[in-house]
């Protein structure tokens, strides 16, 4: 079995189809209690009406295709074995079982597996193995791994408690005290040597993350992860002390530059990371492009703006930034693929 050949050593339970690891913290865009009401509804309503009842402003995160637009670049194929970290509702997860290879899916919310477990069945998909666990205590140490897929999780390794997303954006007194006090870098490339040991010899990796020098973050777009204007692009003595003024916490959900990114992948042990640049962002990516191929940049719909006067500015700077001047240092998303 799959599962056995990753994790062979920890002594996993398996209950109701879900394999147990060691524990973690909690991470949802919905509350705590949103979660509670929805799973007593799925069985009986099955995913999509779950989601188009409870929480219908995710549904096109969890079922549009869109989500998964960077994965052809893995070109995975039937009899790959591919380890979807940190798999939330399983936005990737869904397409890569879809192309008959086995999918190893772990989360450390159990609420966001439930619902993936709940897809798996209706889409009948029996090659992937759901696994409940902290990926910071989990040790891949079979280098048995074909590809492994990181999408907008690396920047939440540095966190330990509960996050309930909805109390992060807008109100800034929802961010988490509790989070894991090492160094934020430390914790990342501890985080990327434990799946470099995992990966075969010809492994590879696929990560996606926001770039720290997006252009937009100049402007005021305020941080994904912590919900604070001007903060990713400052060096991070005064990324810590801003965060602490208004987050009372240091500044811990770090992204990086290319450069500061292939660094890391390389003293994770990864070579040949070879980067490329997502447009509107890695979350939905309209167009996936090379440096070389930037030249055929179109500017995409604006990501937040509603006013028409902002996306035809944006409209105009994304034009000339990328298009023109293939300025991909402020790019909003980067794909990686590094090989072992
Ligand atoms: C932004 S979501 C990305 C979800 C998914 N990869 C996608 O692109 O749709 C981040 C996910 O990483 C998970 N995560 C973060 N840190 C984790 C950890 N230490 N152990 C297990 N899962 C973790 C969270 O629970 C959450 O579901």
């Amino acid at each position: 079995m799959v599962i056995d050949d990753i994790l062979k050593e920890l002594s996993m339970q398996k209950k109701d189809g879900v394999y147990f690891g060691p524990a973690g913290g909690y991470w949802s865009n919905l509350n705590r209690e949103d979660n509670e009401r929805f799973l007593k509804e799925l069985p009986l309503l099955g995913s999509k009406k779950t989601v188009e009842k409870y929480f219908p402003e995710h549904f096109d995160v969890i079922f549009s295709p869109k989500r998964a637009g960077g994965l052809p670049l893995l070109n995975s194929g039937s009899g790959e074995l591919i380890v979807d970290v940190g798999c939330m509702w399983g936005a990737l997860t869904i397409p890569l079982a879809r192309t008959g290879c086995n999918v190893v899916a772990i989360d450390q919310t159990l609420e966001s597996i439930l619902l993936l477990k709940q897809r798996l069945m209706e889409d009948n998909l029996p090659n992937v193995d759901v696994v409940c666990a902290d990926l910071k205590k989990i040790g891949f140490k079979g280098s048995s791994v074909d590809k492994f897929v990181i999408n907008g999780v690396l920047e939440w390794i540095p966190e330990s408690g509960v996050i309930e997303l909805k109390k992060y954006y807008g109100k800034r007194q929802g961010a988490e005290k509790k989070y894991d006090k090492s160094d934020p870098y430390d914790l990342q490339l501890k985080f990327l040597k434990g799946i470099y040991n995992g990966l075969k010899p010809d492994g590879s990796l696929y990560l996606a993350i926001e770039n720290r020098y997006d252009i937009f973050n100049f402007f005021g777009m305020p941080d994904p992860h912590c919900s604070l204007r001007f903060i990713t692009f400052l060096p991070r003595f005064l990324q810590n002390m801003v965060s602490k003024v208004f987050l009372g916490r240091p500044y811990i959900n770090w992204t990086y530059s290319a450069g500061g990114l292939k660094k890391l992948l390389k003293e994770a042990g990864f070579c040949d990371a070879k980067i490329s640049y997502a447009f509107p962002d890695y979350r939905s990516p309209e167009q996936i492009l090379s440096k070389a191929g930037m030249g055929y940049y179109r500017p995409c719909k604006f990501r937040r703006a509603k006013n028409i006067f902002i996306k035809v500015v944006c409209y105009v700077i994304e034009d000339i930034l990328f298009r023109r001047l293939k300025l991909t240092a402020f790019a909003p998303s980067f794909v990686v693929l590094a090989k072992r």
